[in-house]
């Protein structure tokens, strides 16, 4: 956990204004999370409180706030100083919450990217599992564990861009770079692939563990420019999200039968004449 939050806090906090991460972050978690009438919650490294005030404002009965940092801690604290929606916000790790069987809803936004290894993985989800009721749930908004960093595309026209240094595997540092107008700031999180958070998931006792491709609000696509969210969204179309979709089991076969059937070249590209979309259907009974 190499991010010194307590520096970045209030550059953070800005960060969270540009359109990718209303458009597409907080659009596509608040509509996995629903409806939080009558719930109480915990919002894990909830940062300056960005989800945790809009998910008490969308009607949480209660809501605790933890973060690691004690500079994001501050800031969330005067906010609810300032504008007081009952929020209690306290420093603490995500890895031994003081918590057992008391939320019906477990929130963390870019929470498991801070693992380095499976070891603390792990003890991020079995602490938040151990925080919530039976039949609580959890839903985390993460960078795609399954996207290749090295090759992915620039997204400097959404403000960011990332890079890895070094050689791409379990536990490689990603860095984050903000570019904010007048100022830039950094970042680091980590690589670990998706059976490395399934695994974790399960073994802290989560069932039914589902992937979610990110989804665009509507308005979106009505004020930027058609092709504007393709390189964010690129790598999420139908193909991608129907493998994501698939258990491990699947997901591996899936690759062995990819690998034994495509014409691999010496350098692991792939020379294909036409790229293949994939879509899951049912297809409707005779009376639907
Ligand atoms: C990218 S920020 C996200 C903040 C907030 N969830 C949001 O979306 O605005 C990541 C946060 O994770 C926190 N964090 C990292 N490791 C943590 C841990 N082990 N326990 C609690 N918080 C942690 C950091 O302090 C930081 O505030």
């Amino acid at each position: 956990m190499t991010t010194d939050y307590d520096s970045i806090a209030e550059q953070y906090q800005r960060s969270k204004l540009t359109p990718w991460r209303s458009y597409v972050e907080c659009f596509t978690l608040l509509e996995l999370i629903g409806d939080v009438g009558g719930l109480n919650l915990i919002d894990v490294a909830c940062g300056e409180g960005f989800y945790t005030r809009m998910l008490k404002r969308r009607g949480a009965v209660s809501i605790i706030g933890v973060d690691l940092s004690q500079g994001m801690v501050d800031l969330a604290q005067s906010l609810e100083a300032s504008r007081p929606l009952g929020i209690q916000y306290q420093v603490g790790d995500a890895r031994s919450l003081p918590y057992e069987n008391q939320f019906d809803l477990a929130v963390a936004a870019y929470l498991l990217n801070y693992a380095p290894d499976d070891a603390t993985l792990s003890a991020m989800c079995a602490s938040v599992a151990r925080a919530l009721k039976p039949g609580g749930r959890f839903v985390t908004v993460n960078c795609n564990p399954a996207c290749n960093f090295p090759s992915a595309p620039s997204y400097r026209q959404y403000g960011f861009e990332t890079s890895v240094i070094g050689e791409w595997r379990v536990s490689a540092p990603i860095t984050w770079t903000f570019y904010l107008g007048d100022t830039t700031f950094s970042i680091e999180n980590y690589y670990l692939p998706v059976a490395n958070h399934e695994r974790a998931l399960r073994d802290a006792g989560f069932a039914d563990i589902r992937w979610h491709a990110p989804r665009l609000a509507e308005e979106a696509a009505r004020e930027f420019p058609a092709d504007f969210w393709r390189p964010f969204l690129g790598g999420q179309g139908a193909a991608p999200a129907y493998a994501m979709s698939l258990p491990e089991a699947e997901r591996g076969r899936l690759r062995e039968r990819i690998r034994a059937s495509l014409p691999f070249a010496v350098d692991g590209s792939i020379p294909l004449m036409a790229r293949a979309w994939a879509v899951r259907g049912t297809r409707p009974t005779a009376d639907a």
